[in-house]
């Protein structure tokens, strides 16, 4: 295994949790190296459900943790998660990097008010406060997990940082007092609590990698939500292609061997924003309710459409994704015809990649090539062969017009229903 990292190639959801836990058996590290608490990832192990946001999924099959640099931690929520999980008989071993960025109670009140703000303009986040957290961190007004192990740092920082902060959330019409004393008091409590999690892990990880161990890297969100190469504005705040990972935990690019592309067999996006695929019709409420696409973190519902290989050829040139993980393809059991848009119309032209315009996207119209669907796939099926003959036709395609090998068919939500090729 080595180094490999595995990433959502459309708007997040593809099934990361899934492929990541199944991965995690050879793994000796699970990092996470970007995102936060907006993440849902979903584990199906028998008939346990676990629902991780910031631990990295392979916790549940007890291999060591890392929340790496790139991750935003609200440090409430992930004590919430540790104690969770140990109450449900799994005591993660985490390591937490110290130069992780912490999301503060004023990061969630700005990223709710600027949302009300936009109204019908919103970018539908996540209100976790993702995006407030990020933008101080690139304008040096964060604080980090180190800070909180530091009562003295962390009370000058907020000096500094607090008032700023009252100011914007004034400006907002907001009736919220941001108590810097109370806000001591609990992320100095919460740094005493984390303490013997917070460490050097780009140090652990880069001695690692010498030793010969495996690694695993577990993106969060999907390439289309990526804050340079996603359908700005409407993204989150990190980056979440396969460059991230090595800003997000402190390795050199070189090291990386395998990067599994994680792709839905439909396509999916909760919140705003274009999705050029979306159905309005009755195979988009189908594939919502036999998906059961309804958000990890929010619980709202999410947009569904056909698989868009426009969107998944951009994942594949930025991300140099060497291998496909495809997942969900039992939810498209059962339909008479299914679609694959391979190029959109703009302006009268074929094109085959993703505009930056968000103007322009709106306006994309997809072009379909249509296959016959199957009745239902076996869920015992342990290799290719055993799949309907269409459904084999609809990956073969996906792989030729990809060009890039399918590793994995992920035919339902646990751990067995997965097919290695
Ligand atoms: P992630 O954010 O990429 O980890 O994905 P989520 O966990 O938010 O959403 C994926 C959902 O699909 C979860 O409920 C999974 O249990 C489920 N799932 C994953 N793979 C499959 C699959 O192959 N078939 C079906 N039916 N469900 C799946
Ligand atoms: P996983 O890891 C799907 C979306 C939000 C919103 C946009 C910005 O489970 O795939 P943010 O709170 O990040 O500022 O919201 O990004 N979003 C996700 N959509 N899956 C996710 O994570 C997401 N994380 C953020 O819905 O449109
Ligand atoms: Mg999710």
């Amino acid at each position: 295994m080595a180094v490999t990292l595995v990433i959502g190639t459309q708007w997040g959801d593809e099934g990361k949790g899934k492929v990541v836990d199944y991965f995690s058996k050879d793994a000796d590290y699970v990092v996470r190296f970007q995102g936060g608490n907006n993440a849902g990832h979903t584990i199906k192990v028998r008939d346990e459900i676990y629902k991780l946001h910031v631990i990295p999924s392979g916790v549940i099959q007890g291999k060591t943790g890392v929340i790496g640099n790139g991750v935003v931690i609200d440090p409430e929520i992930l004590i919430n998660e540790i104690n969770e999980l140990t109450k449900r008989g799994i005591k993660p071993k985490l390591l937490i990097s110290d130069r992780a960025n912490i999301i503060m109670p004023y990061h969630k009140i700005l990223d709710g008010a600027e949302e009300q703000y936009l109204d019908e303009k919103k970018i539908g986040t996540t209100k976790r406060g993702i995006g407030p957290c990020y933008s101080d961190k690139v304008s040096r007004k964060g604080i980090r997990a180190i800070d909180l192990t530091d009562k003295k740092t962390l009370s000058k920082l907020l000096d500094r940082i607090v008032p700023i902060k009252q100011k914007i959330i004034d400006i907002y019409g907001i009736d919220e007092k941001v108590d810097k004393r109370e806000i001591l008091e609990a992320y100095s409590n919460y740094g005493k609590q984390l303490k013997n999690y917070i460490t050097t892990t780009h140090i652990k990880l880069n001695k690692s990698i010498q030793k010969g161990k495996n690694i695993l890297f577990e993106g969060a969100q999907g390439t289309m939500l990526d804050v340079d190469f996603g359908t700005y504005p409407y993204t989150t705040s990190s980056h979440v292609i396969a460059g991230g990972s090595s800003i997000g935990a402190g390795i050199g690019p070189k090291y990386i061997n395998e990067i599994i592309g994680i792709v839905k067999a439909y396509t999916t996006r909760v919140g705003e924003g274009p999705l050029p695929t979306e159905l309005s019709d009755k195979i988009g409420e189908y594939l919502q309710q036999k998906g059961h696409e309804f958000g990890t973190t929010t619980s709202r519902p999410r947009r569904c459409g056909w698989l868009d290989l426009v969107v998944v050829r951009h994942a594949c040139m930025i991300s140099g994704i060497t291998k496909l993980a495809i997942t969900k393809l039992d939810v498209l059991d059962s339909l008479k015809q299914v679609r694959i848009c391979t190029h959109y119309q703009l302006n009268g032209k074929k094109i085959d990649y993703f505009p930056a315009n968000i103007e322009d996207v709106k306006q994309c119209k997809p072009i379909y090539k249509e296959f016959k669907g199957w009745d239902e796939i076996d869920k015992n099926s342990s290799k290719f062969s055993d799949l309907p003959k269409e459904a084999q036709e609809y990956l073969n395609f996906i792989e030729k017009e990809l060009q890039v090998p399918i590793a994995v068919v992920s035919i339902g939500p646990g751990r067995r229903e997965t097919i290695e090729i």
